[in-house]
Formats: structure tokens, sequence, C-alpha cells
């Protein structure tokens, strides 16, 4: 590329969703967030990454915020930048498929409150599962961006992320993004995958990395270099580690080159001050933890997500079982492979893993399978890249036979009787989706909601002691 063609890399800010998913359990509150925000809408970022993904299920549980309201709210303080959030497929931001009216619903509320990017994945990377979210987005004239879950293994050719691209392209998708969340893509595999990737298809492409493994910012420009449009980066004080690399950083890489991100690096400089701020804080409580900043290798030996890890490890030490650890790591590989050599992203991360550790812990494999490991052996979370082991499914559901439909057409209509249940409680249309989301969590929120309004103590509602879903 001569000197004269320039190509100014855009940046996704992730700081409101993200980093502080990755480095703080999602725990910053909305009114940490808003006496940044007019700073932030003055970046020109091409977006901020603010909603969904765990923060709609942390706010409700942990920090008794309505996730509708704090929309509302960034939107009223970023008028100037577009808003993006992360939609788990027909899981919406929850554990378990919806109907397609649910979904619809949502994406359309979504969009009425302020979003204008939904990043839309599967666990395994099944289309159909992407599909009604994408068609509602289209209708809503909103931006969809389909988002790849990135994986290694001998069905994940650069054949098979070049012919998906293709298929994304088809099915009115308006970008595609690389999401690695457990920072498995190294800088000269990048290359490859974004110059094959760019050959397929004309849509933009983003990329999602994780600095867990420490590879993430020479991956950021590798992929850059080979055409990537777009990159996602956390400003400073929440970067690195488990999260993104450093925003101001990727930006005085691409300084003076035909990349050039044309941000100001004193203004992310005076936005880096605030959240340092709000970081020592976090480190004296120790809401953040120093080991969440390093580099994890074994999420390169192992691949798999740093998160995942340490899940395996609690379960573990609540079994009584610690010594198991590096037991249980072999055998995820091999879960993995029998379970048709999925992703390893929420749930399969934890559909895989707790099996394996059942599989260790009973002495003898499938003995025990969990009910999540019944139900994707019998084809209810979609279709995988590889196919089953037949013997291990034979030894699992039996004689049931699996669904080979897209796993949502089975699921009959379910707002109405939603709507009718969460009636009594609803102070606003989104209530009924919160509900639908997670219908214990948000009746105890709307009860302490009320009991605000009408001076009742609210401390007696305390939802802290719900255990959070992994
Ligand atoms: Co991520």
């Amino acid at each position: 590329m001569s000197a004269a063609e320039k190509k100014p890399v855009k940046i996704v800010e992730t700081i409101l969703r993200d980093a502080h998913q990755s480095l703080i359990a999602t725990r910053m509150p909305t009114e940490v967030m808003l006496p940044i925000l007019s700073k932030l809408d003055q970046v020109g970022y091409y977006a901020l990454e603010c909603w969904g993904g765990a923060t709609f299920d942390t706010c409700l549980r942990f920090l008794h915020e309505d996730p509708w309201e704090r929309l509302r709210k960034i939107r009223e303080g970023c008028p100037n930048t577009k808003l993006q959030m992360l939609f788990r497929g027909q899981n919406i931001l929850g554990y378990r498929p919806y109907a397609d009216d649910v979904v619809e619903y949502f994406v359309q509320r979504s969009v009425a409150n302020g979003i204008d990017i939904i990043r839309i994945f599967d666990c395994l990377n099944d289309l159909r599962n992407l599909q009604t979210a994408v068609s509602a987005a289209n209708k809503e004239k909103c931006h969809a961006q389909v988002a790849l879950s990135y994986t290694l293994g001998d069905a994940y050719t650069l054949e098979y992320w070049t012919n998906i691209a293709k298929r994304i392209e088809e099915m009115g998708a308006d970008s595609i993004c690389i999401k690695d969340m457990a920072g498995l893509l190294v800088p000269y595999e990048s290359e490859k995958l974004i110059t094959a990737m760019k050959e397929a298809t004309k849509l933009p492409i983003e990329i999602h990395t994780h600095y867990t493994s420490g590879c993430a910012s020479m991956t950021l420009m590798k992929c850059v270099e080979a055409g990537a449009d777009i990159i996602d980066t956390a400003i400073s004080p929440f970067a690195m580690g488990t999260s993104q690399p450093a925003t101001e950083v990727m930006v005085q890489t691409f300084k003076g080159t035909p990349y050039d991100t044309g941000l100001d690096l004193e203004l992310l400089a005076e936005i880096a001050d605030y959240f340092r701020e709000y970081r020592d804080e976090c480190l004296k409580t120790g809401l953040l933890n120093p080991k969440n900043l390093g580099v994890d290798i074994k999420t390169l030996l192992y691949q798999v997500p740093g998160g995942m890890l340490s899940n395996l490890t609690s379960q573990l030490k609540d079994l009584h079982a610690e010594d198991k650890y590096y037991e249980v790591l072999k055998e995820v590989p091999n879960v993995r492979n029998d379970l048709g050599q999925c992703p390893l992203v929420t749930p399969s991360s934890q559909i895989v893993g707790s099996q394996a550790v059942m599989n260790v812990i009973q002495g003898e494999r499938y003995k025990v399978a969990t009910k999540e490991t019944k139900d994707m052996l019998a084809g209810k979370y979609g279709a995988t890249v590889m196919p089953f082991n037949e013997e291990v499914r034979k030894k699992v559901i039996g004689d049931v036979e699996p669904i080979t439909c897209r796993p949502a057409d089975l699921i009959p209509p379910e707002l109405d009787q939603l709507n009718k249940e969460v009636e009594p409680y609803k102070k606003q249309e989104e209530d009924v989706l919160s509900y639908a989301l997670f219908p214990q969590v948000s009746m105890d929120y709307f009860k302490y909601r009320d009991a605000q309004q009408t001076g009742i103590d609210a401390n007696l509602f305390d939802m802290t002691n719900t255990a959070y879903p992994v």
C-alpha cells in the first residue's frame, strides 16, 4: 500500500462493556460511567461497546440497576457516537434458547433505547441460531454484525472460515467480527486468516481479541496490515491481562501510517486519568485481582479461555479434587471432540468443562452426563462443525433421536405468557424482556424498585446471595 492510500483503522472502545466484564466481573456501575460520557463522545470512536454480554445480568443481580435505564443514560450522554451491544444469538443475553418473538422484541427495544450496532454470536457458529436476530436488526435498520467464535482444531481450516464468511454475507449481515475470546489468535496466523477472509467477502471485518496470552496487540497490528477494518481496544487502565489491548497504544502505533486512526491522544489521556482513579479503587477493594493483569500462557497450551480455567479450578475445589486439575485439563479436548469440536464460549465452555470434571471424578467417561451434555448430544443447541462421537451419544442419550432442525423451530411463541406473568410489576415495556431472561432475579429487582419508590427499606431485598451463573 502506498502512503497516499489512506485506510484509517476504526476503533471500538470496550471500557463500558468487555473491559470491565473481563477484569472486574462486570461490576462497573452506571454512576462511574456518567461523568466521563461527554469526553468519550468527543473522541471519534467508531463505536462504544457498552451493553449486552454479562452487563444485563449483573445490573439486575448485583448492582440493583435497571439495564434499560443504563442504556438510555449512555445514549443521552453520547449523542454522537454509535453504541454497540453483544447478543448471544437465540439465547439473547441469557443461557437458554428463546422463541423468535422474544428475540425480535428484544432487538426492537434495544434499538428503540439507543443501540446502533448489534454483535450477534453463537457458541457453535451455527448460523441458523443467528438468523432471527440478524433479520430483526435489519428490520430495525440497525447494523447487524455476526461474530464468529474463534477456535482451533482440524475442522477450522481457512476454508471453513472463508466459507462461513460468504454465508454470513448472504444472510444479510452488515459486517463480520472474529471473536477470539481466549486469545488464541496469534499474529502470523491472524494475518493468514484475515487475508483469506478479505478475499472471500466484501463485508468489513472487525477483530475482537483478549490479551490473556500476551499476543493481542501484535495480533491486532498484523490483522490491520492484512486488511481488517475495525479493532476493539480498551482505555489503558482497564486494558491488557484478560481484557483488550490498550486504545492509546494502538492509536500511537498507527500514527503517521496509512492506518492512522486520527484520534487525539491527549483526550484519551484525560479519559485514562479518570479511569485510573477507579481502577486504583478496584484494586483497593479487591474487585480487581492483579492476577488478571499478567500473561497466562496456559490458555495457549490448553486452548481454553482464561475464564474457563478459573471455573475448573473452583469446581474442583468444591469437590475437594484440586489434585485432578491437570487430568481434567487433558480431558477437556477429548470431551470437546466428542461434542463435535465446538468452540469454547458461553455456554459450550461450561458444558464441556463440567462434563470433563464429571468424567475424571467418576473414573469412567460419561458414566454420569450433565443435562446440558444430553441436550447438546440431542441437537438442542444446534449443529456442530464435526459429527458427535456416535459411541458417546449412544451411551448418553440411548435411542433418543437427535433433532436436526433449527432448535428454536420447536419453541412456541412465549411473549404473551411472559407479559401476563410480569403484568403486576411492570413499570415499562422492557420489563417483560428482563423477566424473560432472568425471571427470579428480575422479580427480586422489581420488588426492590417498588420498595424504593414506596419508602420501604429496600435493603430487605438482598439479592447478592444469588449464585452467579458462569
Ligand atoms: Co470479549
